[in-house]
Parts: structure tokens; C-alpha cells; sequence
């Protein structure tokens, strides 16, 4: 059994320390919460990346909101991104007049939540917001801006903190670019 201190031997650096974490999640969820007074939104969280996040987050919302999850791709179990938005696990209620905000764990080409914005509002919400962790505008190639993001980082695979690599490394607690030994074995 490896225990974490190994998995960290995979990583090339650590990105974002814990504390860094904590301080911008709290300090989102006040922004959320100032933005949402006397509102009720449903809150998306996009399985699996974000669910550290989203759990997180959503107990720094001073607000009555709904829980929600999806589970969406367009990626594959290697590093590139094929484009295309395959719903692999759809909401469990209606957003027809909900406010709603997706919380995603990363923004990368941006193609996922393009697509899954657009079908979303075809569902009739009556506004979507979307809430990121990270934010990779290196390799953005549609026009999407989260409207709140934690971080923006460089052009690197990151892992850790709810994001994967083929499922390892969710645990972290911190961010950490993931040494590329791995993904060039
Ligand atoms: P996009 O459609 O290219 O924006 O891809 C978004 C999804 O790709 C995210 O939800 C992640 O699951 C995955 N992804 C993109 N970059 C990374 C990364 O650096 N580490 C882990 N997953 C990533």
C-alpha cells in the first residue's frame, strides 16, 4: 500500500499548498453568499473532480441552497481533451426558473462547460453560473470565463484535491503538478 508521502514523490512540485486552499474557499463562498442573498440556488457539483471542492465550498455558503450532481466528460483516461460532452450521470431534479452554479474542479479548454452551460439552459434555468477551482487560459479553446475562480495556473497537469490522474491522486490535499514521468511511462 502506498501511503500519501508516496503519492507526493509523484508530483514535480507542490502548486498549491492546503492553507492556500482554504483561504480561497472561504473567501468564495462570501462572494457566492453576498451575490445570492434571497436567492435559493441549486448547486451543481460535477462528479468526481470537484467534489472535495464542492464540499468545501458549499459549507462556506451562508445561504439555503439545493444539492446537485452531475457527472460529465469530455475527457478520456489520458491528458488531452476530445471535445465532446458525454453525460454519464445526469441531475436528479428540474432547473426550469432555479438559479444555478456549477462547481467544476478545473477549467482547461473549456469545451465541457461550454457545452454543458448551453444544455443547461436549454433546461430553462433561470440563470448558471459557473464556480471553479482552477483555471488553465493557456489552453483555452472556446470563449468561456468562470464567473468565480479560485486559482489561475500554468499550463501544467495538476493533480490532488479531487483532481485525478486515471483516478489516483484525489486525496491529496494539496494541488501539485504531476511529474511527467507518470503520464510518460
Ligand atoms: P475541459 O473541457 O478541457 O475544460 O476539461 C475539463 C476537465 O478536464 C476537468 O473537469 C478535469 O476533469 C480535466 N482536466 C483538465 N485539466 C486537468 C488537470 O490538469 N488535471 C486533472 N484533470 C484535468
Amino acid at each position: 500500500m502506498e501511503d500519501t508521502a508516496k503519492l507526493y514523490e509523484d508530483l514535480e512540485r507542490v502548486l498549491v499548498r492546503r492553507e492556500e486552499i482554504t483561504a480561497a474557499v472561504k473567501e468564495l463562498g462570501k462572494r457566492i453568499t453576498a451575490d445570492y442573498q434571497g436567492k435559493e440556488p441549486v448547486v451543481v457539483g460535477i462528479l468526481k473532480g470537484a467534489v472535495v471542492f464542492y464540499s468545501d465550498l458549499i459549507r462556506e455558503l451562508d445561504l439555503p441552497m439545493y444539492t446537485d450532481f452531475m457527472s460529465v466528460s469530455s475527457y478520456g483516461a489520458g491528458t488531452e481533451s476530445t471535445g465532446e460532452l458525454r453525460i454519464r450521470m445526469d441531475l436528479t431534479n428540474g432547473i426550469k426558473g432555479r438559479d444555478v452554479i456549477i462547481v467544476e474542479d478545473i477549467v482547461d479548454t473549456g469545451l465541457t462547460l461550454f457545452n454543458l452551460k448551453k444544455h443547461l439552459a436549454g433546461r430553462g434555468a433561470t440563470s448558471i453560473k459557473i464556480a471553479t477551482l482552477l483555471d488553465k487560459p493557456a489552453r483555452r479553446r472556446v470563449e468561456l470565463e468562470a464567473d468565480y475562480s479560485c486559482f489561475t495556473i500554468p499550463d501544467a497537469f495538476v493533480v490532488g484535491y479531487g483532481l485525478d490522474y486515471n483516478e489516483k491522486y484525489r486525496n491529496l490535499p494539496d494541488i501539485g503538478v504531476l511529474s511527467p514521468r507518470i503520464y510518460q511511462k
